[in-house]
């Protein structure tokens, strides 16, 4: 175990002494312990994340990404789904209900989870994000929830929701934004000519591919007619 996750356990453990403290306290209490949770959370998922860096394979991080990012953005909208039906609010009470605190967590955790992937991999994330208007919904609601949340205004998440913001396209790039993974990742890094056409040849699969299912549903048949 490490020091954070020792002290974590211990920041949880002495709450419980407090329970006498006025309700304003009480919350201010539950909101500190929680930020030292999710910056656990947060070792956790980059750890996580170098792991598919590491990979060093387009294809399988390709795929992978696109399952991860299916059950990212469920969980969401569950959550959003959650909050809005419970009325909270991102700068109001810290939620003490277990199953809205659930919600309040897997929402920044998430959004925060989603900055990460699409700092670290621009290009996969952007093959599937730019066209999914529900996504775009949903993170733009995060993205202002994490913001009022309080809980990236300072430490090492400070940068990171303005960061996202721009890659993503929902804030205006300012003329000095500049990715700051720019160097650690291949998706970058690797300029040889292999590796281009492996992810040329990969993008143009999968463009074939969400064509094919496009078509199998069915919604073009009628446009298409009337193109003849
Ligand atoms: C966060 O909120 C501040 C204050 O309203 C705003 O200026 C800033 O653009 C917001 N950041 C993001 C990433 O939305």
């Amino acid at each position: 175990m490490n020091v954070t996750t020792v002290l974590s356990y211990l920041v949880v453990l002495l709450s419980f002494g407090s329970a006498s403290d006025s309700s304003k306290q009480t919350r201010d209490t539950a909101f500190e312990i929680y930020k030292k949770l999710f910056e656990v959370k947060r070792k956790d998922q980059i750890n996580a994340l170098n792991n598919l860096i590491e990979l060093n394979d387009v294809n399988q991080q390709y795929k992978i990404i696109d399952i991860m990012l299916k059950g990212l953005f469920k969980v969401l909208e569950d959550s959003r789904a959650i909050l809005t039906a419970s009325g909270v609010q991102p700068d109001g009470a810290f939620p003490d209900e277990e199953k809205i605190k659930d919600a309040y967590s897997h929402t920044v955790e998430n959004s925060a989870f989603f900055g990460d992937v699409v700092l670290r991999f621009p290009k996969i994330v952007h093959h599937y994000f730019d066209r999914n208007s529900n996504w775009n919904n949903l993170i733009r609601w995060g993205i202002g929830f994490c913001n009022l949340s309080g809980i990236f205004n300072d430490g090492p998440h400070s940068q990171l929701l303005g960061l996202m913001a721009q890659e993503l396209g929902i804030s205006e790039k300012s003329p000095d934004y500049r990715n700051p993974f720019k160097t650690e990742n291949m998706e970058f890094l690797s300029t040889t000519d292999t590796f281009q056409k492996a992810l040329k040849e990969e993008e143009k699969r999968r463009r074939k591919e969400e064509k094919r299912k496009e078509i199998r549903k069915g919604p073009r048949i009628t446009r298409s007619r009337s193109e003849l």
